[in-house]
Parts: structure tokens; C-alpha cells; sequence
């Protein structure tokens, strides 16, 4: 099959589109047909082998864990897919990735593929929703009447995080550049502050939660907003620091986004029934990778990048 991969870590020029083998799957996974895979920030870290440490891969590998295809064949176990549903997922990370023309994923990882989304639309959904549905209702405990502040709001995860938070009930604020704020307040936003204009902070206290997308700068600025025994759920690297979060008073989480079919099935009928919506920054063939990473490195995608496969 076709695929990319790299075979060093490194920037983006060390991915290449060749020949690859077709994946094993074993008795419960399914083999998926990859029609679209998304581009996450991840998949730029695992190249740039920022995790070698401790998530070691076998070279080459096949980055990219979002997927949205068609079910080929099926292990032994497997009874909830058959060949030629349409499903999507969040692969293991631990496993070669979607950039590819198929991937063996394990079933409980998958889901049916939301009916009104193509595939090019599905496959920017998992990783993104399930990162910000963990982070803001298992890691942070967000409640309805509490508000949020989503930072990187026009983000791959910032959009899902402010229409989930929005749903539930949340008072929402969110960080975007000016270009992207009239989107924000589209899908949910009451609030939406231009980061580049001045200090985000200035004029915010008393914050329930507040989802940090960006780490550095952003994060050390975000505590004093935080309600005495609010939370900070951190998707971005490095882990934040307990012992400064307990000298703000407030409680600091670490968010690991998992596989979670069942999850991504509840997305899926959200998505159905018009409560979410996907937003697509662009759409490249597979054997542009190197440009879809490059560009995803930029950090200025608003919403998800996909290549397309099939
Ligand atoms: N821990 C986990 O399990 C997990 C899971 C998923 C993602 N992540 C991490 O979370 C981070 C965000 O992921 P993502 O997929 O949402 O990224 P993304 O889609 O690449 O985010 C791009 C967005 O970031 C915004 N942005 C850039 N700098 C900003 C700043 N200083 N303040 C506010 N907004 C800013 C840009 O908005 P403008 O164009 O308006 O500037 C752009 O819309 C990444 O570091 C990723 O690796 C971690």
C-alpha cells in the first residue's frame, strides 16, 4: 500500500510517500480503508521525536491517528463492524498511524461514522473532540452556570471545546486572533478576547476553568484568573506544575486524550443532530503531508487539517 512514513526523527522534509506494507490485524481489530486522515500537533511531535523517550517507535513509522474510511475485513472477535461500514476513530498512538491507505485499529476504538459528515469532514472530528470531552467534563469537572476560558478557541480542540462547554451549560470565553472571533461567537462563545491585542488576562477573575492550549506564556498568565479552587486542565506540554498551582490556590490537571469508541459514538450522534459542527482549515492529498505538517506547525490553523487518501 501506499503510505507515509519516516524513518528518522526530524522537521517535516523526513517524511516520505512509498511503498509500505499492508498492516496486521489482529483477532479484535478491524482493517480500516483510510479515506481521510487528520493532522494533529501530534503528529509533528512524534516525528520531531519529542516523545522518544517515552514513547518509543519502530522506524519508519506511519504517523496520524485520526481516521474516517470504510471497514475492509474484521479479526475473529469483532461483531459490531462489518466490511464496507463507515466508521472513524482515534487510532493508538502506540501503533502505525492513518497516513496511510489502510490501518489496523483495535474495534472498540472505532465508531460509525456520522451520516452527515463526508469522510474529508469525519476525520478531523476524533482526536480534537475527545481531547476537549475529556479535559473539560472528566479532568476538569466543568458544570453548567460555571465558565470556561478555551484558549486557542479557533484551534483543532478550542472549537469542539467551546460548542461541548457551551452545550453543557457553560459560560464560554475563548482567546483567538480578531480575524477568527465572529466564528467563535458563532458556535457558542459569550466572550472572546484577541491575545495579540493586549493582556488576555486583564479584566478576567474568578474562572471555574480554564482549558490550556498553549502552555508558556499563556499558562503562567492564566492562573490568576482562576477562582480560589478552580482548575486548569492542560492539554499542552509540559505537564504544569502542581506546587505553583497550589500556591495560586487553584488545582491543576495534566489531560492525556485516550481512544474511546463509545465516546466518538456519542459524538457522532451530537454531530447528526446538528449540535456540533466540524470546521475544516484544508484539505491536501496524502503525498503532501510534509506541507499539511509544516503548516500545522505554523499554529494558526483554524479548525483541522485533513489529507485526503481514497
Ligand atoms: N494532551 C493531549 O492529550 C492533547 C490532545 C490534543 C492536543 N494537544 C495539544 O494541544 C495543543 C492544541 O492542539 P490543537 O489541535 O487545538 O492545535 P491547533 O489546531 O494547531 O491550534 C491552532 C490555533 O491556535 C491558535 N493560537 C496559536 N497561538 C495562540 C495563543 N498564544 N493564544 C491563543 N490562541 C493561539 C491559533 O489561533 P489564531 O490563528 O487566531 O492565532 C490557531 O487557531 C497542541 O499543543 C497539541 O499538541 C494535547
Amino acid at each position: 500500500m501506499k503510505a507515509v512514513r519516516f524513518h528518522q526523527y526530524g522537521d517535516a522534509e523526513v517524511l516520505r510517500f512509498e511503498d509500505a506494507p499492508m498492516p496486521q490485524f489482529g483477532e479484535n481489530d478491524v482493517l480500516i480503508r483510510v479515506h481521510a486522515s487528520g493532522v494533529n500537533p501530534s503528529d509533528c511531535q512524534f516525528r520531531r521525536g519529542d516523545y522518544r523517550a517515552f514513547v518509543p517507535l519502530t522506524l519508519p513509522f506511519i504517523p496520524g491517528w485520526d481516521v474516517a474510511g470504510t471497514i475492509d475485513a474484521v479479526g475473529a472477535k469483532v461483531t459490531r463492524f462489518k466490511p464496507g461500514d463507515a466508521v472513524f476513530a482515534m487510532a493508538d498512538m502506540f501503533r502505525n498511524g492513518a497516513y496511510a491507505q489502510y490501518i489496523a485499529v483495535r474495534a472498540n476504538e472505532v465508531a460509525m461514522a456520522p451520516n452527515s459528515l463526508p469522510p474529508e469532514q469525519a476525520a478531523g472530528v476524533p482526536l480534537a473532540a475527545l481531547t476537549a470531552w475529556k479535559a473539560l467534563f472528566d479532568d476538569a469537572a466543568l458544570k453548567a452556570g460555571q465558565s470556561v476560558l478555551v484558549h486557542a478557541g479557533a484551534g483543532g480542540v478550542g472549537l469542539f471545546a467551546i460548542q461541548l462547554a457551551r452545550r453543557a451549560g457553560a459560560r464560554v470565553i475563548a482567546t483567538a486572533s480578531a480575524a477568527n472571533h465572529e466564528l467563535l461567537r458563532q458556535l457558542g462563545a459569550h466572550q472572546v478576547i484577541d491575545y495579540r491585542a493586549g493582556d488576555f488576562a486583564a479584566g478576567l477573575k474568578d474562572i471555574d476553568v480554564v482549558l490550556d492550549t498553549v502552555g508558556g506564556e499563556t499558562r503562567e498568565r492564566s492562573w490568576p484568573v482562576l477562582r480560589p479552587g478552580g482548575t486548569l486542565a492542560a492539554i499542552a506540554m509540559p505537564p504544569p506544575d502542581e506546587a505553583r498551582a497550589r500556591r495560586h490556590g487553584v488545582r491543576a490537571v495534566p489531560v492525556r486524550v485516550q481512544p474511546h469508541g463509545e465516546r466518538l459514538a456519542d459524538i457522532a450522534r451530537l454531530i447528526d443532530a446538528g449540535e456540533l459542527k466540524v470546521m475544516i482549515d484544508r484539505v491536501l492529498p496524502l503525498a503532501y503531508a510534509a506541507a499539511a505538517q509544516r503548516y500545522s506547525e505554523e499554529r494558526h490553523a483554524r479548525g483541522k487539517i485533513i489529507l485526503r487518501i481514497a
